[in-house]
């Protein structure tokens, strides 16, 4: 029998499902309503030349040689970690090389055995998988949820963690951060949150939206990221002197991996610098949502992410398809990525689409669904 039959069965059961994944590339040539380079960062050539410019000014390593805590740390990383903190409003930053790896970093560290995290069911597979390494009791809300919030809360022991992100990454919608802050408060919850698509968006100098709402003294943490609104790559927590402290003594993803190299911290510390001396770009990007808004005010959001519920697997497929072929660049999100019955497809606007293709897409999108 092959070695592999055992792997060929669960593929052969994903591809029956209709959720099959492969490797795609970019195509180039449609439209892009599908990347999260929300501010066309990724896309900047004058960014690109700013980093290059900000790199090259020094001798500098190609890599970071080792891990933080060995010969990984470098003047460069701490002072855009303290860059990044007095950005986000906290008293520190710990850098990461993705968001993935910082919300692993935290949850699995934070919460102790006999600890609870409460997270929203809609959290992103890091949250979940970082709870899933802590030895800490998980319990899911459902979906911005704030009555079954306070059940969990009343079934939580030890010390309690709530995480939940500002703007969610598949609907696009944003959290009840305040209310959720207050019931934290009356139960002595600490509160985590992830701003991944929120970053570069909200906020002066797109500092997130715990920024924007003045929340830095009544959250735990912050997890903001550079791979979306930021057009690179990379992450920060952000919090107190003591949960720095913490993640360097206890965080097996802080401690046990390369530190990014001096070429990612220039570009971060690049990115949000190009960022403060364009503050026309969220405004930009606010325009083009508010565009999409008016056209089709039933897919309404704040955020640039446009969830177009189709349910199934194949007729999500089908619609994306037929969307591509008239040249616009646009994916189906499939269960299980999504709970069954909701597959989607999910839309993102940039500042770079034009009003024109958004009038479009909107129309199209108007015929498809009746
Ligand atoms: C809410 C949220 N958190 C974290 C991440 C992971 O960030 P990164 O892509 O930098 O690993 C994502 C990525 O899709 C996300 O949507």
């Amino acid at each position: 029998m092959s070695r592999e039959t055992k792997l060929e069965a669960l593929l052969a059961k994903r591809r029956d499902q209709g959720s099959f994944r492969s490797l795609g590339h970019k195509q180039e040539d449609l439209i892009d309503f599908s990347s999260n380079d929300y501010l066309g960062l990724a896309r900047s050539t004058d960014l690109k030349a700013s980093i290059h410019d900000e790199y090259t000014k020094e001798e500098l390593p190609n890599g970071s040689t080792g891990s933080r805590l060995l010969t990984g740390n470098s003047e460069l990383t701490i002072s855009c970690e303290n860059h990044l903190a007095k950005l986000f409003g906290f008293e520190s930053a710990t850098l990461f090389a993705s968001g993935y790896m910082a919300n692993l970093a935290i949850f699995s560290a934070l919460p102790q055995r006999g600890d609870t995290i409460i997270y929203d069911e809609y959290s992103h597979a890091c949250i979940k998988d970082g709870c899933r390494l802590s030895l800490a009791k998980r319990l899911p809300f459902k979906h911005n949820d704030l009555a079954d919030l306070e059940r969990k809360l009343k079934e939580a022991g030890g010390e309690i963690f709530i995480a939940c992100e500002s703007i969610y990454s598949m609907d696009g919608d944003k959290a009840p951060l305040s209310d959720i802050i207050k019931l934290a408060d009356q139960y002595s919850a600490k509160v985590i949150i992830d701003e991944a698509h929120s970053t570069g968006i909200f906020g002066q100098n797109g500092a997130g939206l715990v920024s924007e709402m003045s929340l830095q003294d009544k959250v735990f943490a912050v997890i903001y990221t550079f791979g979306k609104a930021m057009g690179i790559h990379g992450a920060c927590i952000a919090g107190s002197k003591p949960l720095k402290e913490f993640i360097t003594n206890f965080s097996r993803p802080f401690i046990y991996t390369t530190a990014p190299s001096p070429h990612e911290v220039i570009t971060v510390r690049s990115a949000f610098d190009y960022l403060k001396n364009h503050p026309s770009l969220p405004l930009n990007l606010q325009e083009k949502i508010e565009h999409f808004n008016q056209l089709l005010p039933e897919f309404s959001s704040l955020s640039p992410i446009k969830s177009i519920v189709i349910g199934g697997n194949e007729k999500t497929k089908e619609v994306a398809q037929d969307l591509q072929n008239q040249g616009f660049d646009i994916r189906p999100i499939l269960s299980p990525t999504v709970k069954e019955g909701s597959e989607r497809l999910r839309i993102c606007l940039h500042t770079f689409n034009t009003k024109e293709e958004i009038t479009l897409i909107c129309h199209l999108l108007k015929n498809t669904l009746g």
